[in-house]
């Protein structure tokens, strides 16, 4: 019995002594390393090759190394019984709060003006009278934790879920009509939604002129779920007024894109929230004895929801 982790453009070397010092007997190999391939019941995979998953016949599961798994499901080789898990701990979800607590409350409370204020030797005393209005576009564990962070500031919280539940005290909304809605209510519209096909390209023209003139778009979802163009073109109307964006449809954002130079887009590179080591290490071993004895690995997504 093996554990596989494909993760060819992360470093995972301290990823493996933390699975090894946590379980010593495991049967631990990196991709490419796969000899003796019937071996491997597990692949703890983040942006995997394509194809991997079917060349390995005594799989059993695969996780996701992170909280997406849309690289995992989008494999068009993946085998049908294959389960489907990933790995977001509590402070995965803490730590992409407190981006989003940041990003938020920087704008609110006008941070960068406070700075070109005092490299003027300028006094200029004021604070925002009324709490900004939180969108929230996916309530799941991410979702959640934001919202808690939210409502402790005592600013009004609004969800969109495709169930439309959602946390207490979260004014929750779905469907079309919906995200209408939720857009037209926010100060700032925060999408976390997983990447499936019903929200590629969510994030469009026809959700921009529904957004409150000034508000701020801020994407830490996928890249696929903006239409870049759309974004351009509604930055120039003001709605939004402008947009921080931590997910791209091509990673690294090439050089030669016009988000770079734009000046109402703030950028950053994927970090908002990055699984960190420790606590991967743990679930993922956690998510292997599971899969050994027989249940479902950590956070099992249900395939034909694609999240
Ligand atoms: C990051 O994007 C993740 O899915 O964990």
């Amino acid at each position: 019995m093996a554990l596989l982790i494909a993760a060819p453009h992360r470093e995972t070397d301290e990823l493996a002594r933390l699975m090894v010092a946590r379980m010593p007997n495991i049967d631990l190999r990196t991709w490419p390393e796969i000899s003796r391939a019937e071996d491997i019941r597990f692949v703890l995979a983040w942006q995997a090759p394509r194809g991997l998953f079917a060349k390995l016949p005594g799989l059993q599961a695969v996780s996701s190394l992170g909280a997406g798994v849309d690289s995992i499901i989008s494999d068009p080789e993946i085998p049908s019984h294959l389960a489907i898990g990933r790995l977001a701990g509590p402070r995965l979800a803490a730590n992409m709060a407190a981006y989003l607590a940041s990003m938020v409350i920087a704008r609110w409370k006008d941070l960068p003006g406070f700075m070109r204020d005092q490299q003027r030797g300028r006094w200029n005393q004021w604070a925002p009278e009324h709490p900004p209005a939180i969108g929230l576009l996916g309530t799941g564990q991410m979702g959640q934790k934001a919202a808690e962070v939210f409502q402790s500031l005592e600013f009004p919280v609004h969800g969109y879920s495709h169930s439309g539940r959602g946390p207490d005290g979260v004014t929750m909304h779905h469907g079309d009509t919906g995200l209408a809605r939720i857009a037209a209510a926010s100060d700032f519209l925060i999408n976390l939604l997983p990447l499936t096909a019903q929200t590629r390209d969510i994030l469009n023209q026809d959700l921009f002129a529904n957004m409150r003139r000034g508000s701020v778009l801020i994407n830490v979802g996928r890249g696929e779920q903006l239409i870049d163009a759309d974004l351009v073109k509604a930055l120039a109307k003001g709605r939004p007024a402008c947009a921080v964006l931590d997910v791209f449809r091509q990673e690294p954002l090439p050089p030669e894109h016009p988000f770079w130079a734009h000046p109402a887009i703030s950028i950053t590179p994927h970090c908002a929230s990055i699984t960190l080591t420790a606590e991967a290490a743990e679930l993922a071993v956690e998510s292997y004895r599971r899969v050994l004895a027989g249940l479902d690995p950590l956070g099992r997504v249900d395939r034909s929801r694609g999240y």
